[in-house]
């Protein structure tokens, strides 16, 4: 057994240091892309509060494709461009969205989705997936969310 869990009421920067430390030590030592993606998932879903989904979504044949995820069934392919997920394939750019209602295109595979953060996960150049995290809580994320977001990515990348 794993027992990664958070400090109670540490900055939110000591979170995602640990959240990014605990997901290197689970990858170390092993190569299956979709076992380090659930693990993941878990990870994100133990260590930050007030989310409804978290997980990934793979670049499979110039689309997005459903990976390991916590939260309830989500629609499985989703076009580049399309949705908060598909314009951070699309662009590169990650996609903070304080109010998915607001956000033009909006897929809402759980309807108590209220905030959404998408970061594009890169590796040799390339999007290779995007992690989506979901909140049923109005302006959830912010920039220190997708800071550490991105880091994660960055670890990650080479393992997914
Ligand atoms: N809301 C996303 C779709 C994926 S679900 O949130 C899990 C979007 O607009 O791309």
């Amino acid at each position: 057994m794993f027992d990664f869990a958070p400090a109670a009421d540490q900055p939110k920067a000591e979170t995602y240091r640990d959240l990014t430390e605990a997901a290197r030590a689970l990858i170390a030592d092993e190569s299956d892309g979709v076992a380090n993606m659930a693990n993941i998932a878990a990870l994100i879903w133990q260590y930050l509060p007030q989310l409804n989904w978290a997980g990934f979504y793979r670049m499979v044949d110039g689309a997005l494709v459903l990976g390991p995820f916590i939260g309830k069934p989500a629609c499985i392919r989703i076009p580049l461009g399309k949705g908060v997920c598909g314009t951070a394939a699309a662009s590169g750019i990650t996609q903070l969205v304080p109010d998915v209602h607001a956000f033009p295109g909006h897929i809402a595979c759980d309807a108590a989705s209220q905030s959404e953060l998408v970061v594009p996960v890169y590796h040799q150049g390339r999007v290779i997936a995007v992690i989506d995290l979901d909140s049923p809580v109005l302006a959830r994320f912010d920039g220190e969310d997708a800071a550490g977001i991105e880091r994660l990515a960055q670890a990650i990348a080479a393992a997914i």
